[in-house]
């Protein structure tokens, strides 16, 4: 059994957090909001998080929409382009990642977050077990960006970055930063994290002086981005998704070598 792929429990329960990743609702961090904000009900009932269910049995709603099973995981790599929102929908009718993929037969949610003006590799799946795995530090997962930024190139901030950066009152370990590429006034810098707090690569250049003007998502883990045009996308590969699964194993059994 694949890491974070949790067994049912006795007499045919399933946590309901677990039901509702497995069926495709969102990822498991995700589904505990929503369980949390009292928008899932089991047989009429509000849910509560911890709950146990009998799939097939009870009856699980979100935002009163029966929610159905297990249903075929899909995985897409977007080359998401500045100017879309990474979430399913924006109350204030900005353009989400979602509106670049027609076709694609089942609901998917993106994994992780990408800000609204980065741009790069986005995964989006049905499978909320992945999801888990990719975004949880614990499975130290790398996910590695490209970011412009000005300022003159300094070697000395790269160490102060490697040091360990103090984001909200939290060490953030830094997996590897250095300098790629440059001008006089302008510096790329490659920086590879397997933390996922909001807007973490621009706090970590903010925190040594240089001003983020762009940032572009290159690989998560093994998979990269490669030359997938802005605003296209792809299903992956089974061996592409297995080589994300073994990649978290990987990480949890602490074998990393960076
Ligand atoms: N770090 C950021 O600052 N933004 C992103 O979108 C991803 C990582």
């Amino acid at each position: 059994m694949k890491e974070g792929q949790l067994k049912q429990d006795g007499a045919g329960e399933e946590r309901l957090s677990r039901f509702l990743a497995r069926s495709g609702v969102a990822s498991r961090r995700h589904v505990d909001e929503l369980i949390a904000k009292g928008r899932v009900t089991v047989n009429g009932r509000v849910a509560v998080l911890g709950q146990k269910i009998r799939p097939g049995k009870d009856i699980v709603l979100v935002d009163g929409r029966e929610v159905g099973g297990a249903q075929k995981p899909i995985y897409i790599m977007l080359h998401k382009p500045p100017g879309y929102l990474s979430t399913c929908a924006d109350p204030r009718g900005r353009k989400t990642v979602l509106s670049l993929l027609e076709g694609v037969p089942a609901r998917v949610f993106p994994v992780g977050r990408l800000d609204y003006d980065a741009e790069g590799l986005l995964l989006l799946t049905n499978d909320g077990d992945l999801t888990y795995l990719l975004t949880h530090p614990k499975y130290r997962v790398i996910k590695e960006y490209a970011v412009w930024v000005a300022g003159p190139r300094d070697e000395s901030k790269i160490r102060e970055i490697l040091s360990g950066i103090i984001i909200g009152g939290k060490r953030v370990q830094v997996d590897y930063a250095r300098f790629r590429n440059g001008s006089d006034r302008v510096q790329e810098l490659v920086i590879g994290v397997h933390e996922g707090q909001k807007h973490l690569v621009k706090h970590i250049c903010h925190s040594v002086g240089y001003e983020v003007k762009r940032l572009k998502r290159l690989k998560i883990g093994p998979l990269r981005l490669g030359s997938l045009k802005r605003g296209a996308w792809r299903y992956l590969s089974p061996g592409e998704v297995e080589a994300l699964y073994e990649e978290a194993r990987k990480g949890w059994e602490g074998e990393h070598d960076n």
